[in-house]
C-alpha cells in the first residue's frame, strides 16, 4: 500500500535529486574523506546561499543554516536580548496564535527579567487585528513577534501590515515563517522584518536537520550571540558582520546540498504556481469535510487560507482519528495545546486533526481522506 502523505505542515518528503544529492554527497564523504568532500561541494553550498536569498527577496550574507526552527530564531533572539538584556516593565507583544516554543522561551526570560508577554487582540476570525496591536505599542516594546501561518490550521495573518506598525515604531520584528516557506512568496522586504526563519523540512522539502535563518543587515549589528567559535569569530577578524555570526563552523554538509536542491526545485515551480495549487486544494477539502456531520472543520480566517486544514471528528480524540487513519496508510497530523497555547486555549480546544495538502497532492487523495473519516 502506497501511504497517502498529508502532514506536508509536520514534515514533507524529500525528492528524489534532494535524496541523490543527500546520498551522493555521504558517498563522497566515504571515499574522499568528510573534510575534503565539503571542499570539493563548495560551489554548491555557496548557490544554497544565493538560491534561499532568492527564495526570500534577501541578501545572501543575510542568511544563515541552523538544524531547526528553533535553533534559528533561538540563536537570533538569544544573541538580540544578549546584546540588550530585558529589564523590568519590558514588554513583548505576540500573535495569539504564536508558535509554543518561541513563547516556551518569550514567558521564561520574561519571567526572569520582571518584563511580560502580551497577547495582541485579535479579529473575531482569529487574525491578528493590526490596528489594536498599533495602539499597543509603546517605548517598553522590545519586539513583536508573529507566527504567521499558525500551525494549527489554515488563517494566514497579515504579516506585512503588521510589518508596517512595527516599522513606524521602530520595534524589532520577529516573523516565524516555518509554515509558509515553500507554501507561499515569501518577500522579507515587504513583510517589514527584521527576523524570520523556517525550518526547512516542511513545505520546502528539504530535509530533517536544516532550517533557514534571515536577519535584516541592519538589525545583524544589535545581534551579540552569547558564544561564537572559529568560524562566526575568527581570531583575527573577530565577531563576523554577516548572518553567519550566527552560525557554527561545523555543517551538516549532505543535508545542506538536499536543501539546496530542494529550494532550487520551489524556485523553479515558483511559489505563486505552489500556493495556487495548494490553497484552492485545502479549500477543496474544507468543503468535503464540512460535508460530513460529524465532522467540524476547525480553521480560523476569513480571507485565503493555507494548506493546513484543521478538524475534529465527534466523539474521537484527535490522536485516535490520526492513528486510525494511519492504519489505513493515509497520514495527517495532531496537534495538542502546547503547538500554539495561547489560540487552543482562547478557543476552547485540547486538540485538532490536521490534514496538509501540498503539490504532491490531488482531489483523488482528497475523497480518499473524506471517506477514510
Ligand atoms: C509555526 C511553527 N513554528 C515553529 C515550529 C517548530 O520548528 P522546529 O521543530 O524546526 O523547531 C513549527 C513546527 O511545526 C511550526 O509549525
Amino acid at each position: 500500500m502506497t501511504p497517502l502523505l498529508l502532514n506536508h505542515a509536520g514534515a514533507s518528503p524529500m525528492s528524489a535529486a534532494a535524496l541523490a544529492a543527500l546520498q551522493g554527497h555521504l558517498a563522497l564523504e566515504a571515499r574522499l574523506g568528510p573534510m575534503e568532500a565539503a571542499e570539493a561541494v563548495a560551489p554548491r553550498l555557496q548557490r544554497l546561499r544565493d538560491d534561499a536569498a532568492r527564495l526570500l527577496n534577501a541578501d545572501a550574507d543575510e542568511l544563515a543554516f541552523l538544524p531547526n526552527g528553533s535553533a534559528a530564531f533561538g540563536a537570533a533572539w538569544a544573541a538580540f536580548t544578549h546584546a540588550a538584556p530585558l529589564r523590568p516593565g519590558d514588554r513583548i507583544l505576540v500573535g495569539r496564535q504564536e508558535w509554543g516554543g518561541n513563547l516556551a522561551t518569550y514567558r521564561m526570560v520574561a519571567e526572569r527579567a520582571g518584563a511580560t508577554v502580551e497577547v495582541l487582540p485579535c479579529h473575531e476570525d482569529g487574525s491578528v487585528d493590526v490596528q489594536a496591536a498599533a495602539a499597543l505599542v509603546d517605548e517598553r516594546v522590545r519586539w513583536i513577534s508573529l507566527t504567521w501561518l499558525p500551525a494549527n490550521g489554515g488563517l494566514i495573518n497579515d504579516a506585512a501590515a503588521l510589518g508596517r506598525v512595527a516599522r513606524a515604531a521602530g520595534v524589532p520584528y520577529f516573523i516565524d515563517a516555518g509554515q509558509a516557506v515553500g507554501q507561499l512568496p515569501v518577500d522579507v522586504q515587504a513583510l517589514g522584518c527584521d527576523v524570520l526563519k523556517s525550518a526547512g523540512r516542511k513545505h520546502l522539502r528539504g530535509p530533517r536537520g536544516t532550517a533557514l535563518l534571515y536577519v535584516r543587515r541592519s538589525f545583524l549589528q544589535q545581534l551579540e550571540p552569547p558564544w561564537t567559535d572559529v568560524a562566526s569569530a575568527p581570531w583575527q577578524q573577530g565577531l563576523r558582520d554577516d548572518a553567519r555570526r550566527l552560525e557554527t563552523a561545523e555543517q551538516p554538509v549532505a543535508l545542506l546540498l538536499a536543501l539546496q536542491v530542494a529550494i532550487a526545485e520551489a524556485l523553479e515551480t515558483g511559489l505563486e504556481s505552489i500556493a495556487a495549487h495548494v490553497q484552492p486544494l485545502a479549500a477543496r477539502l474544507r468543503e468535503r469535510l464540512a460535508e460530513l456531520p460529524h465532522v467540524r472543520v476547525r480553521d480560523l480566517g476569513s480571507g485565503p487560507r493555507s494548506g493546513l486544514v484543521s478538524f475534529t471528528v465527534e466523539g474521537e480524540a484527535p490522536t485516535a482519528t490520526r492513528v486510525r487513519l494511519a492504519a489505513q496508510g493515509i497520514h495527517i497530523g495532531a496537534n495538542g495545546v502546547p503547538y500554539t497555547p495561547l489560540d487552543m486555549q482562547a478557543r476552547g480546544l485540547d486538540a485538532i486533526a490536521r490534514a496538509s495538502v501540498s503539490p504532491l497532492n490531488d482531489e483523488a487523495d482528497l475523497e480518499k481522506l473524506a471517506s477514510a473519516i
